[in-house]
């Protein structure tokens, strides 16, 4: 038995879709343990391309059990939506092959229309949000006054928990009362998914299966060690995948690291090897990194060692899943940052204000980059020796092993070096 947690190193859309799925074909259950339709994972199938938003990436693969963990927040709508989707083309969930936890909690239209206010009233001090209503759920999932997905079986806690809910977030009462039918509404679909996700997963250790945790933004959004406030609103690290479905920490056997060959974020907040150039021009092109959810076009930087020291140690990873090496074929020169400079010295540590962060100067290794197509190797041996050099950097700086090596978007676009299954 195994139970691999997968986890993002960065500010999100490392290439997690891509790379859960392909570890998927080797799970018996996958698990989303945090989050929720913030996260758009994308997946190159023989049946085109899928962008998951809350549903884990094990519904593409037949014969594993997914479940969307106590840890997340659920937008009934969008989950409907990718449950259409996904019948749509062959690969139709229920019960049998999806559960949902009872202690999840609902994102209702009330709660989208409050954060986008907020990030009104933010003005120059805006997040840049996703918009889909993911701080407004957690925020009252704190003060204990949201609804959870178990609560919808009672009819009476929606309609009062509602109407409460609408108060505290400035809805009318014709909202709230829309909201409300809608959710009623929504039962004979929605209550057969709940399950005892606690004894699903001890059944599934208990009987030797592999668990597959799919972590969901990175580690730089995580909302206690990542660049507060401009971070997501829940916890995004391989610790938070015990909490957030309810196993203990020693249960993790394995973690990887999902890490791009270059860097890049959506929303505001600093970014220290941001490049507002060309260069940031071609990855954005190149990487057509634009976000999964949102479709705004992310900023675009070099690797940053500084930052990747920070989410290795705050994740204990064992291994890396470097992505999107072929973004930087044919590149003259290739940067790594592997410390910054603040005030005129240099440090080594990631700093916790954002506000300082965003003073720091990255400094630079400078690298030769490589000719050829990292894209046709489907095995270490066949990459061209400056990008075999460029991954023993990463090696060196990080002080992890290098696992599998993405060099496209499609599943057999991939280098397995380690198998984290065995
Ligand atoms: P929220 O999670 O919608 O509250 O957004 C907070 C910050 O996290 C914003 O900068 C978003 O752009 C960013 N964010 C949230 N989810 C993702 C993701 O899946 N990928 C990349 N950025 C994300």
């Amino acid at each position: 038995m195994t139970v691999l947690a997968l986890v993002g190193t960065q500010w999100g859309d490392e290439g997690k879709g891509k790379v859960c799925d392909l570890l998927a074909g080797e799970a018996d259950l996958v698990v989303r343990f945090s989050g929720g339709n913030n996260a758009g994972h994308t997946i190159v199938t023989e049946k085109g391309m899928m962008i998951l938003h809350i549903v884990p990436s094990g519904a593409l693969r037949k014969g594993v059990h997914n479940l969307i963990g106590a840890g997340t927040v659920i937008d009934p709508a969008i989950l409907r939506k990718e449950l259409d989707a996904l019948e749509e083309i062959g690969l139709p969930q229920d019960a049998t092959t999806l559960t949902v936890s009872p202690k999840a909690h609902i994102i209702t239209d009330m709660h989208r229309a409050y954060e986008a206010w907020i990030e009104e009233h933010l003005g120059d001090y805006k997040i840049g949000t996703t918009l889909r209503g993911i701080g407004p759920a957690y925020a009252l999932k704190a003060l204990r006054l949201n609804l959870r997905t178990g609560e919808l079986r009672s009819e009476e806690t929606v309609r009062i928990r509602i109407a409460l809910l609408a108060k505290i977030l400035q809805a009318t009462e014709e909202d709230a009362e829309k909201v409300t039918e809608y959710l009623l509404g929504i039962r004979d679909w929605f209550l057969p998914l709940l399950g005892d996700d606690i004894k699903l997963v001890r059944e599934a250790q208990a009987s030797g299966k592999n668990i597959l945790l799919e972590g969901a933004q990175g580690a730089l959004l995580d909302i206690d060690h990542g660049t507060y406030p401009f971070v997501t609103s829940s916890g995004t690290t391989t610790a938070t995948a015990c909490t957030g479905l309810g196993i203990p920490p020693s249960a993790i056997t394995t973690s990887i690291g999902v890490l791009k060959a270059y860097c890049t974020r959506v929303g505001e907040g600093p970014f220290p090897t941001e490049l507002s150039d060309e260069m940031g021009d071609l990855l954005r092109e190149r990487g057509k990194e634009y976000g999964a959810t949102t479709r705004r076009p992310r900023r675009c930087g070099w690797f940053d060692g500084v930052a990747t020291a920070h989410t290795i140690a705050i994740n204990g990873l064992d291994s890396l899943a470097v992505t999107k090496l072929d973004v930087l074929d044919g590149l003259e020169q290739i940067m790594l940052c592997t410390a910054y400079e603040l005030d005129g010295r240099k440090i080594e540590h990631f700093p916790t204000e954002a506000e300082v962060l965003s003073n720091v100067k990255p400094i630079y290794e400078e690298m030769p980059g490589w000719k050829g197509n990292t894209t046709e190797a489907r095995n270490y041996e066949e990459l061209p020796e400056g990008a075999k050099r460029y991954l023993k950097r990463i090696e060196e700086i990080t002080g992890v092993k290098i696992a599998l090596i993405s060099v496209g978007s499609h599943r057999d676009e991939t280098i397995l070096i380690d198998n984290p299954w065995i």
